[in-house]
């Protein structure tokens, strides 16, 4: 993953920890309305995605476990990972594309409901992407990928000064194209086509000239209503649509998106998909369940959607009727690294990904609370349109105080804390009774993230090791890491 190249190395916050009389008292335990629900307390465990579902994208017994455990904790609100609204293979995520999905997430949310004694709010997060290839090995790419044109042949003909290229095969173009130095390439293949050689082939919401692509405005918000309508058959308390990171709404609503139909270009156009989603899947769940987004309050990549876009759109979104924005940062492709030959690139190895999910090897910032700030601004823009729609945070929260704070100076009404909640999913409870000395305290160097991008099922380097042979111990598929983090012994 990029790093701030200062790389400093920043300390934990001190933590300080309240006896159970001061959690009860603080505004973090304090309930807080949500659409048609109330959350016990405004603590959240944003989506993770575990990589536990099967390869057909059920929900297995290992994703119970996982969302079990974090019931155990009893946090205010927890959001289960990622999890494809469409009926097509698409590896070990979760998928509700069909109602053959049901009867398994009704399983993963009695177990929440078991686990928290009905303490938790469990909504689902519901993610479209688009397709994305590995990275082709040279030869290959000229022999198969590449589509050939006369565009080609013209910048052949050019560059080799040999008119008989007009008049040679396409296998023939593709062998003098694959035997061209490196350096010859952007004299011949276009910005894009490099890039699908260099990184492998991305869609994206622009290319219109591709019919499905062109149609996604008209195919998503039935998809996503969809979905909601068998999260609600689920038993889930609402649905967090994934407006963010490298997927297709946050595509949709990124300054990058010039689409020329009416979704694309202005700030209304591009916000234009995502309302009718909304609408859609409002009119669906009809006052039964939670709706709410996840979006990016800035995507940190050049030319993508600053902090002001996000306000506008937070406005735009509020007054929509969502019951709650959740605003993460980052996490995009356009700056991803390169990936190796073989393998697919990766939307959280550039500066947006660290941003994303920043780590202890920080700028003078540092990790902590590092995206409150893009929170505050975007909360700020929808209670001056009088709106009272709650703004969760996340990025770097990991302390009683310092979640506190978050909340006391207006920056959001949900502090939201994946990686902490990873470390130690006891570690609601363990504030609410004043046991906060027995936190597992997250460090930060992201092992868990790293184990996301091999899709490797995720675990905590804090605990993955530990009572590897007690007896209700189910290991990892390579045979060495605990799934769940061990029972608290209070
Ligand atoms: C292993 C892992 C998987 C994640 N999967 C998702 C996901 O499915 N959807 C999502 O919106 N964010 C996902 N995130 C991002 C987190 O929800 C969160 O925004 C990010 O980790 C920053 O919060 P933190 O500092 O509390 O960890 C994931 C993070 C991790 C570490
Ligand atoms: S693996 Fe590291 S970064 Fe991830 S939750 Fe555990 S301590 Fe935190």
């Amino acid at each position: 993953m990029w790093q701030p190249p200062e790389r400093i190395k920043h300390e934990l916050p001190a933590a300080s920890w309240p006896t159970s009389e001061q959690a009860a008292s603080s505004l973090l335990f304090q309930p807080r309305g949500l659409g048609p629900r109330t959350a016990k307390e405004r603590t959240w465990i944003p989506a993770m995605v575990p990589w536990r579902a099967s390869e057909d994208g059920f929900v297995t017994d290992d994703v119970i476990a996982w969302y079990r455990r974090f019931a155990e904790g009893r946090p205010g609100v927890l959001v289960v990972e990622a999890t494809g609204i469409r009926d097509v293979p698409s590896g070990p995520l979760l998928r509700i594309g069909h109602d053959r999905f049901v009867d398994g997430l009704k399983r993963l949310v009695e177990a929440v409901r078991d686990a928290s004694n009905g303490q938790t709010l469990l909504l689902i997060q519901l993610i479209d992407f688009l397709a994305i290839r590995r990275r082709p090995q040279r030869d290959k790419f000229f022999a198969r990928f590449l589509a050939i044109t006369e565009r080609h042949r013209e910048a052949l003909r050019l560059l080799t000064s040999d008119p008989a290229i007009r008049l040679v095969d396409d296998d023939d173009v593709r062998e003098r194209l694959a035997a061209l130095p490196d350096s010859d390439l952007p004299y011949v293949l276009s910005a894009r086509e490099i890039e699908d050689l260099e990184r492998g082939y991305r869609e994206r919401v622009t290319d219109t000239h591709v019919p499905h692509i062109r149609e996604l405005p008209q195919v998503l918000p039935g998809l996503f209503a969809d979905a909601a309508g068998r999260a609600m058959a689920a038993g889930f308390d609402g649905v967090e649509l994934h407006y963010a990171h490298a997927y297709t709404m946050a595509s949709f609503l990124s300054a990058l998106n010039t689409r020329d139909d009416g979704y694309g270009g202005k700030r209304p156009h591009r916000a234009r998909l995502s309302l009718e989603v909304i609408a859609a899947v409002r009119e669906r769940v009809a006052g039964r369940g939670i709706v709410g987004c996840r979006y990016l309050g800035d995507d940190v990549i050049e030319g993508g959607n600053r902090v002001e876009d996000a306000a506008w759109f937070g406005v735009e979104l509020a007054k929509a009727g969502l019951d709650f924005l959740s605003i993460s940062k980052g996490g995009k492709f356009e700056d991803a690294k390169q990936p190796k030959v073989g393998w697919s690139a990766y939307p959280y190895t550039g500066r947006s990904g660290y941003e994303c999910m920043p780590t202890i090897y920080s700028d003078a910032r540092g990790p902590f609370s590092r995206n409150v700030s893009i929170a505050g601004t975007i909360r700020a823009a929808v209670r001056a349109a009088g709106l009272e729609t709650p703004i969760v945070s996340a990025g770097g929260i990991c302390e009683f105080a310092q979640a506190d704070a978050v909340l006391a100076n207006g920056e959001a009404d949900f502090v939201a804390s994946a990686r902490q909640s990873l470390a130690d999913p006891d570690w609601f409870e363990k504030m609410r009774t004043g046991r906060g000395d027995q936190v597992r305290r997250c460090e930060f160097t992201n092992y868990c993230e790293a184990l996301d991008q091999q899709h490797k099922q995720v675990t905590c380097k804090l605990w993955d090791r530990e009572e590897l042979d007690a007896p209700d111990v189910k290991l990892a598929s390579d045979g060495k890491r605990r799934l769940i983090a061990p029972k608290w012994r209070r």
